[in-house]
């Protein structure tokens, strides 16, 4: 077990990497005959037709094939649904869920994840599910996999250390990892408690967006993604592995531990990235910009310029508009906003979002600051200022999301909510001269 985790740089390269020497075939993909031994198998995340910039696919060299296991039989689901997302009405309001409490029986990653919502349907490869994670131990002999899209995973509380099919990453909080569709995986907690946050993206992969007039750098630089290197397991037990697929999990027996590529080449891969390192633009002169200038990562829609998904970012920065309202305004969105909240406190907020918390403000629904930020960012003296202590995240998505029974139903649901805007107070007046006009 290496003490460092090594590292590829970059988002989407052609990696070429071999934990042994010789493991990667020179030249060609698939050799008559391995000189080690190695099974060739071809793992793709697009089909083998999509375009060159956007088409993905691994070559894995391994000491068995993915299919040497016995038959998946279905398991409960506990509290993981997915789409579609019907089990109770969806109502406009505003909604925010305290932080998920640790389990105190001994949960793994898997059995540790709640779905509190999401939209589309993984049969049709559209929408997203809204899953919190909070585990105490370690998967050993468990591998997962889901076939119903890409993990996205914003860890809070607790590092995690991912042992997957193409090597090992380790996210703390403050850094996200992507697992992509398909890849086996199991997690092991670096720490007593793990708790966070996951975008399942049931369409296309994540992506850096665009960046416009931004020009060439900027935002999240692609350098700055990590990629593993192979690593591999060369391990035979009693092992078990949990496929989600279409919304079911289903568990197979499989007699060695299914982490056994060792080497591969290509861009279908499991990589990290430090919230830290965004390059976070702003204004500077005056007004609130419209928070995709802190998109991190888009999943595409087929509309131009609608996401199924984007995961955008709040994180420490200096505020400096001049004769402007500072926090985000009041606002009512086509697309639905998610929220989380990692380190500290969100901007738009005095108290009630929490870190581990989470809120939902579904299409149309009006939000933005409670009434105490309103009346301290009005009366604030505008001196530039550092916003410290905080990272709070968004996953904005084109459909509506709808919640579960558990989030509608626990009792991590403020119910009291709607409160933190009741307090905001009529402050009109009309001046003599516009009276005089109504007259
Ligand atoms: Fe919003």
């Amino acid at each position: 077990m290496p003490d460092e985790i090594l590292y590829q740089s970059g988002f989407g390269n052609e990696f070429a990497t071999e934990a042994i020497a010789g493991g990667l075939p020179q030249g060609q993909n698939a050799p008559q005959k391995h000189p080690l031994g190695l099974y060739t198998e071809q793992f793709s995340g697009t089909p083998f037709t999509a375009p060159r910039a956007t088409n993905r696919r691994t070559w894995t060299y391994r000491i068995r094939p993915s299919v040497t296991h016995r038959p998946y039989e279905e398991i409960p689901t506990k509290l993981i649904r997915s789409g579609p997302f019907l089990e109770v009405p969806t109502s406009p309001n505003q909604l925010r869920w305290d932080p998920l409490p640790v389990p105190k029986e001994k949960t793994d990653f898997v059995d540790g994840i709640v779905t509190l919502g999401g939209n589309g349907d993984p049969a049709m490869q559209l929408g997203v599910a809204i899953h919190i994670y909070a585990a105490n131990a370690s998967m050993e002999d468990r591998f997962f996999y889901t076939a119903d899209g890409e993990l996205l995973i914003v860890p809070q509380l607790g590092a995690l250390r991912f042992h997957t099919e193409l090597g090992i990453l380790e996210a703390v909080p403050g850094e996200i990892c992507v697992i992509p569709r398909g890849v086996k995986f199991r997690v092991v907690l670096k720490e007593k408690q793990a708790r966070g946050y996951i975008c399942e993206n049931y369409s296309l992969p994540f992506r850096l967006p665009e960046l416009g007039a931004i020009g060439a750098n900027g935002l999240a630089n692609p350098r700055d993604f990590k990629a593993p290197v192979a690593a591999f397991e060369d391990r035979d037990g009693d092992f078990r592995i949990t496929s989600k697929f279409l919304g079911r999990l289903w568990s197979a027996v499989i007699d060695h531990s299914p982490l056994d590529v060792v080497a591969w080449h290509g861009n279908y891969a499991p990589y990290k990235y430090d919230l830290a390192l965004f390059n976070c633009i702003n204004t500077v002169s005056f007004d609130h910009p419209d928070p995709s200038i802190y998109t991190v990562l888009s999943a595409p829609s087929n509309v131009p310029g609608t996401a199924n998904c984007d995961f955008a970012i709040f994180p420490p920065r200096w505020m400096v508009a001049e004769h402007t309202f500072r926090p985000p305004w009041f606002h009512r969105n086509l697309m639905n906003e998610f929220m989380g909240l990692v380190i500290g406190a969100y901007d738009a907020k005095a108290e009630g979002f929490v870190p581990g918390g989470a809120s939902l403000h579904n299409c149309m629904a009006g939000h933005g600051p409670d009434a105490e930020t309103f009346e301290r960012a009005t009366a604030a003296d505008l001196k530039p200022h550092y916003l410290a202590n905080t990272l709070a995240f968004m996953f904005e998505t084109q459909l509506v999301v709808r919640p579960t029974e558990f989030a509608m139903n626990a009792r991590i649901l403020q119910h009291e909510y709607f409160e933190c805007w009741q307090g905001l107070k009529k402050h009109f007046k009309q001046t003599a001269q516009a009276k005089s006009k109504k007259k």
